[in-house]
């Protein structure tokens, strides 16, 4: 029997080009409504209404009255801006379709609006925007190529001048370590965040994500995948999430330069403990007085441990920019939030 020889030649993409074809390319892995980012990872916004309500609380300090939610996903955050203050004008931005279950008055589309009066929140959308990724040879850095079938990878040419004057700000080479250690070069998700904050005439913008600075750059990158709600390996072939933690002061740069009038970088656990979140258990008297009231505050307190905790999304970074404003409405010290009638307690 003549045996058959099937050669498949493998083609070589950047990681940004492979990762935009994977993600959103048709049938791509955010533009499947079978597949919503829910049944894959686990975000703050599916942690219950307690982070809504701090977002809803930041609406309010500021005084602003919309909320556009950009890398919307499946609306979760949406639907539970809207039970907390349905007078909240609520609109949702993303390339995959409308959520079907979204409530009718929230908008959605797939492009960010130009607004008014805004607080734009973008909850991990940021390091779902692709990015190449780059090695360091013994010539400097190279262009890290991506086969999207099987994620076998190759060493490329160098980055282009824009990347590479990137990497010179923002990662240099000396920063990285030794030969072999690798970085993502966020442009694109700088690019991204300033046409975000650009689209604000007024108004605060806040970028939720993992983060790293000059100081804490992962030295062997940090690109990986979530399939089904485990990591797994970072394969572009759109059958999972391809992501990598965000540069976000950079992207802080990049938003001063498209207008931001104030600027803080934190972490959400600061955030969120400014934003009133409660930290403490419910007092166990209040098991006997209160049964029920004592259950709500204790599942409140379950998920503020788990927004704030540092290890996990407490360690995220916030970055929030304001336009128009002199100072970012976040201050230190406040009273706990309190939760929505009937839903909380303690
Ligand atoms: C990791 S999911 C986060 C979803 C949601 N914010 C959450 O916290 O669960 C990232 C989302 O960003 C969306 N996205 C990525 N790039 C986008 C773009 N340029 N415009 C609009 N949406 C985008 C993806 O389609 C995806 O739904």
């Amino acid at each position: 029997m003549a045996a058959a020889c099937i050669i498949v030649a493998m083609v070589w993409y950047g990681w940004r080009e492979a990762t935009e074809r994977a993600l959103y390319g048709e049938r791509g892995f955010f533009r499947r409504p079978d597949s919503p980012p829910s049944q894959h990872f686990r975000t703050s916004v599916h942690t219950g209404p307690v982070f809504a309500e701090a977002v809803c609380r930041l609406a309010h300090d500021a005084a602003l009255t919309t909320v556009v939610d950009v890398g919307a996903g499946g609306g979760e955050l949406l639907a539970a801006l809207h039970a907390r203050d349905p007078s909240l004008d609520l609109i949702g931005v993303d390339l995959a379709e409308r959520p079907p279950a979204l409530p009718a008055d929230v908008g959605w589309q797939h492009e960010v609006p130009a607004t008014a009066g805004a607080l734009l929140v973008a909850n991990e959308w940021l390091d779902n925007v692709p990015v190449d990724v780059v090695e360091l040879a013994d010539d400097g850095w190279r262009l890290v190529l991506v086969d999207p079938a099987t994620g076998a990878e190759r060493l490329g040419p160098p980055p282009a001048d824009d990347d590479a004057d990137w990497l010179a700000t923002w990662w240099p080479a000396e920063d990285a370590g030794e030969v072999g250690a690798r970085a993502e070069v966020g442009r694109p998700r700088d690019r991204a965040w300033a046409a975000a904050v650009g689209r604000l005439t007024d108004g605060l913008a806040v970028a939720i994500d993992y983060a790293h600075d000059r100081t804490t750059r992962p030295s062997a990158g940090s690109l990986t995948g979530y399939r089904d709600g485990r990591q797994v390996p970072p394969v572009p072939d759109g059958s999972c999430d391809v992501t990598s933690h965000v540069a976000l002061d950079a992207c802080a740069a990049a938003g001063i330069g498209a207008g931001a009038t104030a600027t803080l970088l934190t972490t959400q656990r600061t955030a969120l403990t400014a934003l009133g979140v409660p930290r403490d258990a419910p007092p166990y008297e209040l098991s006997r007085t209160d049964p029920a009231g004592y259950l709500r505050a204790l599942s409140r307190a379950g998920e503020a441990a788990e927004l704030t905790d540092p290890g996990g999304l407490g360690g995220f970074g916030w970055l929030l920019q304001a336009r128009g404003l002199r100072r970012v409405p976040l201050d230190a010290a406040r009273p706990p939030t309190p939760p929505a009638s009937g839903a909380g307690g303690g």
